[in-house]
């Protein structure tokens, strides 16, 4: 048997593997206090649960439509106008397993060998793994703290050549939380639109997680871009589903028929009851998104402050998402081996900042998906452990 030279290239998500030996350790009777995996620590709200049971009570046990059930599909359409002030075709969206299924299938539908794709650095691992597996060359865009880990737009243009065949965006970002502004989105649309052999992914996963001022600038109010933009989001982090696994794309017209396809291919479709229960989430009451996204910004304030009360430790103010990024490079650490020994001997779990790629080098990610106490007791651990050091 003979693997093939794509799967030989594919990266991983090293949230995964730390959460695999956090659970290893646990088992051995240590404690951890987890700070690495991206996901929502609450419970899914009740009235969406309820739905998904009702739904299966109620016989929804067989196949659905691939591209998803037309009330979800309705749904999702008056939910993306409500936020960006846009009428979206129902007939554009692809409902799938989850925000990186779009992600997968806007590779297999537009990257090849020879053409070059243009991602975040740091970003969110599995752009780059679907880059290599693709055989495309990666192009980084860097993003700074100095910047806000936003996306610059005179940067992006620079990289922009005959070959750019995908641009993927982030914003509130992972593994930064950095967002993108007004300003830079709309310089970002026109350089976009003005080259129009370019598709952008725009993942806006975590655009209902925002704190302080910061205001989400999605691209779907840009009609410029309407045959180049697909537009990831999703339920996990908005609604804290990330094991339902339910996402959604909006796709240009000349996308969507091909990629149902790779969903006929793939997994023919979503879950019947969690398409139910998604309707549920949009349709319902979104108060338990206001009380999440206020518990993240109180925990927020605690980790910021923790992290730069520790001496050599730099954690900006990140405007979204749930992650704390913050640079070691002053303390001597190699972030590689300092995510293995605060899990190892403080444990605590958090990850290295360049396995979000080289400019996160000298950096942690700390999600603050937990809760307030568990950020105290952990930050309290790092501070003594790195203080000992
Ligand atoms: C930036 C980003 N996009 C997409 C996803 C994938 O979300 P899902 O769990 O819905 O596949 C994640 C998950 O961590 C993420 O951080």
């Amino acid at each position: 048997m003979q693997p093939s030279f794509s799967l030989s290239r594919l990266g991983t998500e090293s949230a995964f593997q730390v959460l695999a030996r956090a659970e290893a350790l646990r088992r051995s009777g240590r404690e951890v206090i987890s700070l690495a995996i991206g996901q929502p620590d609450f419970a899914t709200p009740a009235h969406v649960v309820e739905a998904a049971v009702k739904a299966m009570r109620d016989g929804a046990h067989g196949y659905t439509p691939a591209n998803g059930i037309l009330p979800l599909r309705e749904a999702i359409a008056a939910d993306l106008q409500r936020r960006h002030g846009r009428a979206v075709d129902p007939e554009r969206l692809l409902v799938v397993p989850g925000g990186k299924v779009t992600m997968f299938f806007a590779f297999l539908a537009l990257v090849e060998p020879g053409c070059e794709v243009i991602y975040p650095d740091p970003g969110f691992p599995i752009y780059r793994s679907l880059i290599d597996y693709c055989g495309a060359r990666p192009v980084p865009l860097a993003l700074t703290a100095e910047k806000g880990f936003a996306a610059d737009p005179e940067a992006l243009a620079e990289r922009i050549t005959d070959k750019t065949r995908l641009i993927v965006l982030n914003s509130p970002g992972n593994p930064t939380g950095g967002v993108t502004g007004p300003a830079a989105t709309a310089e970002i649309a026109r350089i976009v639109a003005a080259n129009p052999q370019v598709a952008l992914l725009s993942d806006e996963i975590y655009s209902l997680l925002l704190y302080d001022n910061h205001r989400h600038s999605g691209f779907l109010t840009f009609p410029e871009l309407d045959e180049q933009l697909i537009l990831l989001d999703g339920f996990s982090k908005s609604y804290a589903m990330t094991g339902w696994r339910l996402g959604y794309g909006f796709w240009p017209r000349r996308l969507i028929e091909g990629v149902t396809r790779l969903a006929i291919n793939a997994h023919s479709c979503v879950n019947a009851a969690t398409q139910w229960a998604g309707i549920a989430a949009l349709d319902g009451p979104q108060d338990f998104v206001r009380s999440m996204q206020a518990a993240f910004a109180r925990r927020r304030r605690l980790i910021i402050d923790g992290l730069n009360a520790i001496p050599g430790v730099q954690a900006p103010e990140s405007g979204g998402a749930f992650y704390a990024f913050a640079s070691i490079c002053e303390t001597g650490w190699d972030d590689r081996a300092l995510e293995g020994m605060l899990l190892e001997e403080a444990g605590i779990a958090t990850l290295a900042g360049s396995a979000f790629g080289a400019c996160g080098t000298g950096h942690l990610r700390l999600s603050y998906a937990a809760s307030e106490e568990s950020i105290a007791i952990a930050l309290e651990r790092m501070r003594a452990y790195m203080s000992k050091k």
